[in-house]
């Protein structure tokens, strides 16, 4: 399929919000009365954006793709694949922090430029992929906690839209890529590989990703570790 005619295959219907609670909830109504593969939420603005682990997104109005997509059948390697889309359409100096945050390489420390939550219910056969993406945020006018993490790609607002599309028709493509490739190019974009790392239960030094998607670290302790889900945040040296 050609990248122009990947990208009407999502993103239609389409809902477009000036505010909302948060796209994932408007895009799972949407799912559970029916909506098609593909529906699409987008909004200018959410005043309960939500984030993984419970913790809320934070976006200044208008500054930022705030995106969700019904997705009926979805792969088993999806957290991998909504990120590695998500960097396509960022650029190539995007990389990838397990599981699924879209970030920027700054010396030693890696600035969020997007985050990405999938919700569902995978019994029922949809999911929900819910994408945060900085084009356009000024980090001065985020809240002080977030602007020492936070990446933006300081695009006009008017790249916003186009940025869409891009990302409709990378997503497009990455959905219809065998797992073997989806693997490569996340491993190709891997920020964490070869670094330290720390979650609740220990640390040490990732070494990529597994072909599930689960993170494997080699313990200092000794032995490997892989992980499932959940968090890790770089350690010390
Ligand atoms: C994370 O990194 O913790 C995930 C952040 C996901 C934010 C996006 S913004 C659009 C969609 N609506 C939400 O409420 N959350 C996701």
């Amino acid at each position: 399929m050609s990248a122009a005619k990947a990208a009407y295959a999502l993103g239609l219907p389409r809902v477009h919000l000036r505010t909302t609670s948060s796209t994932n909830d408007r895009a799972r109504e949407l799912a559970l009365a029916g909506a098609p593969h593909g529906t699409l939420v987008t909004a200018a603005a959410q005043t309960a954006g939500r984030g993984r682990g419970g913790r809320s997104w934070s976006a200044p109005a208008g500054s930022s793709l705030l995106a969700s997509l019904v997705l009926r059948s979805p792969p088993r390697l999806l957290p991998l694949i909504a990120p590695l889309a998500v960097a396509d359409t960022a650029g190539p100096d995007a990389r990838i922090k397990w599981p699924n945050d879209v970030v920027l390489i700054d010396g030693d420390e890696l600035r969020k430029l997007a985050g990405i939550l999938i919700e569902g219910r995978p019994q029922d056969g949809w999911a929900v992929m819910g994408i945060g993406l900085n084009v356009a945020v000024a980090l001065a006018e985020l809240p002080a906690e977030l602007r020492a993490v936070a990446a933006t790609l300081g695009l006009p607002r008017s790249k916003i839209e186009p940025l869409l599309a891009r990302l409709l028709g990378a997503l497009s493509l990455r959905l219809a890529q065998p797992p073997n490739e989806t693997l490569a190019a996340w491993r190709a974009r891997d920020a964490l590989r070869g670094r330290r790392v720390a979650w609740p239960a220990g640390s040490g030094r990732a070494e990529g990703i597994d072909g599930d998607g689960r993170l494997v670290v080699a313990r200092d302790e000794g032995g490997r570790a892989t992980l499932d889900a959940g968090e890790v945040h770089l350690a010390g040296a």
